[in-house]
């Protein structure tokens, strides 16, 4: 855990315009961030490359085969009656404690209590942390243990620890808050999706829901696309948008936030391939991260125990990021196989078909039938697996990823302080894909005739890549200037310009210095970024 760069992550954000914080000039808003400049171009180059590479260029499948992808925009607020057949309603729920004295509320699973029997009698000593693993709440509690043995004498250094979620009946729960003494309630179930009321009357009729994730829009979809794209299995659907959950304890900057934006895709297979699918999304999604420069000893894939998965799935793995701010890594992105769960119950509450006809298959085999009327064929009783060749409700796999996590993890990795010349220089050594500006162009000096050439390269470039001019203030400070914001290469204008019409590129991470002719610049930075 290096908590000093996180904060001072949080704090280069704010100051080069990544991200602020909400509604920042009333006190903020718990949970909500917004983008700044340099944050905006980021996390939409992040957007884009998703896209690009999933649905519009997705690499070959398991077999070699083309992979069909499309993509949708589906609305947040959706008819309620999705988030009942998807199960949102009843149970997308976190259990919460919340604090009698601070009135403080927490995820009962974050809450970590650390108990230990005291030398005499059969009192225990109970210690509470916010923690996002019991190594976490362990090494917390290090400084509070050994607090406790010099004025108390506790029996072990090894207590029991249990979440506030699993904790017996009979163990206290006192606040994890510091500085409160108070007690914490019993585990509540409280569920995470955001209320709204459509229409002009507030009544319970009107209630619908901020959609907590884009892949219910996709589900109820799947037929529309079906019939509007004749498309066929297998298939991926996907969607790049906003979901929002009221986070019992948004924390982490914005790795958990209550409104943040989710890439997901579902993709439609038979499933008889299911599992092959599965494990060909597992490990494309994270071969997707170290391609845009997480190191992969950084990177974690996870795969859920059975007790741990969500209500819909057969078999997840979340893909993981060791943050800056954790001991463990957590949640980027999870891949769930999640069989025909959602097909199934949108079926059931809508009423409407969500299955597949091979006709492939049918066509295939048809002259093993006397009919080559599907609905003619079903009246002559033929066995169930016979019709489920030709009709089935097709299996989903589903890779989920946070387009704000991912920013994060993308900002965290980059972040650097490296020792130049005998000063320290803040750098943020994105992929060039990536990076909010490609280039940055300087004049050396404002005269001579260079800041004329500097903003012509500048306005030639400008179509092509995101670039920036400046001519203010010394060429180091504008380079330091131009690796806080990430940017991977500067080009200066310098008195040999005017005799070759050539330019300096420096290399963000290397610091190297070689030139290129001004009219080779546009295919030279295109090759580099490559
Ligand atoms: N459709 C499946 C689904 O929504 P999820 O694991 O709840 O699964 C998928 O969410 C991804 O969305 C996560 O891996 C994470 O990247 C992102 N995400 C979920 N909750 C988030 C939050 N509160 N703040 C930021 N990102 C979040």
């Amino acid at each position: 855990m290096d908590m000093s760069k996180m904060d001072k992550l949080v704090s280069l954000c704010k100051r080069r315009g990544f991200i602020f914080q909400s509604s920042e000039i009333y006190g903020g808003l718990n949970g909500f961030w917004d983008y700044g400049p340099l944050g905006v171009e980021l996390k939409r180059n992040i957007k884009e490359a998703w896209w690009q590479d999933m649905v519009r260029n997705p690499p070959p499948g398991p077999d070699g085969q083309e992979i069909s992808m499309v993509g949708v925009d589906c609305s947040i607020i959706m008819n309620p009656k999705v988030w009942v057949a998807s199960g949102h309603v009843g149970e997308f729920a976190d259990k919460m404690v919340d604090c009698n004295k601070c009135r403080r509320r927490f995820r009962a699973d974050k809450v970590f209590l650390l108990r230990a029997p005291a030398v005499s009698g059969s009192e225990h000593i109970t210690l509470a942390f916010e923690a996002n693993s019991a190594l976490e709440a362990g090494k917390l509690a290090q400084a509070d243990i050994e607090r406790l043995f010099n004025r108390r004498k506790i029996s072990t250094n090894i207590p029991e620890v249990v979440t506030a979620l699993d904790a017996p009946n009979d163990w206290k729960r006192p606040c994890p808050a510091e500085g409160c003494d108070g007690d914490l309630t019993e585990p509540r179930q409280f569920n995470l999706m955001f209320q709204t009321y459509v229409g002009a009357v507030q009544s319970q009729e009107n209630i619908a829901y901020l959609r907590p994730e884009t892949a219910q829009g996709i589900f109820v979809n799947f037929p529309n696309v079906l019939d509007s794209s004749r498309l066929k299995l297998p298939f991926g659907i996907a969607q790049i948008g906003k979901a929002f959950r009221n986070e019992i304890n948004p924390r982490n900057f914005t790795f958990r936030s209550r409104e943040f934006e989710q890439m997901e895709i579902e993709f439609f297979c038979h499933p008889s391939h299911s599992m092959s699918w599965y494990e060909y999304w597992r490990d494309l999604r994270k071969s997707w991260y170290t391609q845009l420069g997480i190191k992969s000893d950084r990177l974690r894939p996870r795969e859920h125990a059975k007790e741990e998965l969500a209500h819909y799935s057969i078999g997840t793995t979340d893909i993981e990021y060791l943050f800056p701010f954790s001991e463990e890594p957590q949640e980027l992105e999870g891949v769930a196989h999640r069989g025909a769960y959602d097909l199934t119950q949108h079926a059931t509450h809508s009423g409407k078909d969500m299955s597949y006809f091979d006709d492939e298959a049918w066509e295939r085999d048809k002259a093993t039938r006397s009919t080559n009327s599907f609905k003619e064929w079903l009246k002559t009783n033929p066995p169930k697996e016979q019709v489920d060749k030709y009709r089935f409700v097709p299996h989903v796999v589903e890779p989920s990823a946070g387009a704000d996590r991912f920013t994060l993890a993308v900002l965290c990795e980059a972040f650097a302080e490296e020792e130049v010349n005998g000063e320290v220089r803040t750098v943020m050594k994105f992929h060039p894909r990536l990076a909010p500006i490609k280039a940055a162009v300087f004049p050396l000096v404002n005269k001579d005739g260079m800041p004329e050439i500097a903003q012509k390269i500048y306005r030639n470039l400008k179509p092509h890549f995101n670039v920036f001019y400046d001519d203010a203030g010394a060429v180091g400070r504008r380079y330091r200037r131009q690796d806080e914001a990430g940017t991977p290469y500067c080009l200066t204008v310098d008195g040999q310009t005017l005799h070759d019409q050539t330019v300096t590129i420096r290399n963000r991470d290397t610091l190297q210095q070689d030139r290129a002719a001004i009219k080779d610049l546009e295919n030279v930075i295109r090759a580099r970024m490559a």
